[in-house]
């Protein structure tokens, strides 16, 4: 059994030392979980008016002083965490999540489906879509809009994700529904770290939320509380996808009828 938690709470728009402090307080004499998650964009807040104001404050994850802070969390206490950063890389700024150990940066990965004004800020991520072995299981992430995309929710499973790191921005209501019919689906731990207040007009729907293989919610944070919450789980039950004892989650797919989800087309035609 691990213990899995999510920080939810409000970055500091354009001011990373000030997140940094926030992070810090919320968690002053907190024995870490195992795992923890925190909001999409963490370090930077979200609601940028353009790129340049974006661009002025980006940085590269291995420069991210956010990063470093979480890194000696995670060396300080063996644990390790999934946050949402500003990344600059090159000349192209993308929304990334970081996966880090006790050793250091483990993985990354950069957001697929930009939700409207971060189609003029960020580039998609397009590389292919990973999970990451760790002491506490196979860990993969998307990012906030990625709820509205079953597929890449089912390929990381299909990788052998125990658990999914999601953090996230949301503004739609919607995620917190679907999001326990994805871990019930493809019989995994998701983790959907939201955040609190509001920026730019933009409000957050916070209720960041655990769920398990079964689709039941372990925990979940109120719309508007900072802090974290947590969960006790088991990674390996992700490791049992029979939904009965005579079917089973992948199995019983019939890929042969599944073609058109591969095709790169913006309408599929009806037969
Ligand atoms: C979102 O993808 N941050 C709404």
């Amino acid at each position: 059994m691990i213990r899995a938690g999510i920080l939810q709470f409000t970055p500091a728009f354009l001011n990373r030392e000030e997140s940094i402090s926030r992070v810090e307080r919320l968690l002053d004499g907190v024995e870490l979980p195992e795992l923890l998650v925190l909001p999409e964009l963490a370090d930077s807040g979200y609601a940028f008016p353009d790129r340049d104001c974006a661009w002025d404050i980006a940085m590269p994850v291995h420069w991210n002083p956010f990063l470093d802070y979480l890194h000696g969390l995670a060396e300080a206490q063996g644990t390790h965490i999934v946050s949402g950063v500003l990344e600059k890389a090159g000349n192209q700024l993308y929304n990334t999540s970081v996966l880090l150990g006790p050793a250091g940066i483990i993985g990354i990965y950069r957001k697929v489906h930009l939700f409207m004004g971060e189609k003029d800020i960020f580039s998609p991520g397009r590389a292919s879509l990973k999970t990451w072995p760790t002491a506490i299981g196979r860990i993969g992430m998307q990012i906030c809009f990625d709820w509205m995309f079953p597929e890449p929710w089912r390929i990381l499973a299909m990788q052998d994700a125990d658990l999914i790191a999601h953090p996230s921005n949301l503004v739609l209501p919607f995620a917190q529904q679907v999001i326990p019919a994805y871990a019930l689906v493809n019989r995994v731990f998701i983790l959907t770290a939201n955040r609190t207040g509001s920026e730019n007009g933009v409000s957050f729907t916070g209720r960041s939320l655990i769920a398990g293989p079964d689709g039941r919610l372990l925990a979940q944070a109120t719309e508007q509380a900072d802090g974290m919450i947590q969960a006790t789980l088991a990674p390996e039950e992700a490791r049992n996808k029979m939904i009965t004892f005579s079917n089973h989650a992948f199995r019983d797919r019939v890929p042969s009828l599944y073609g058109p989800l591969t095709e790169d087309t913006q309408r599929i035609e009806p037969f």
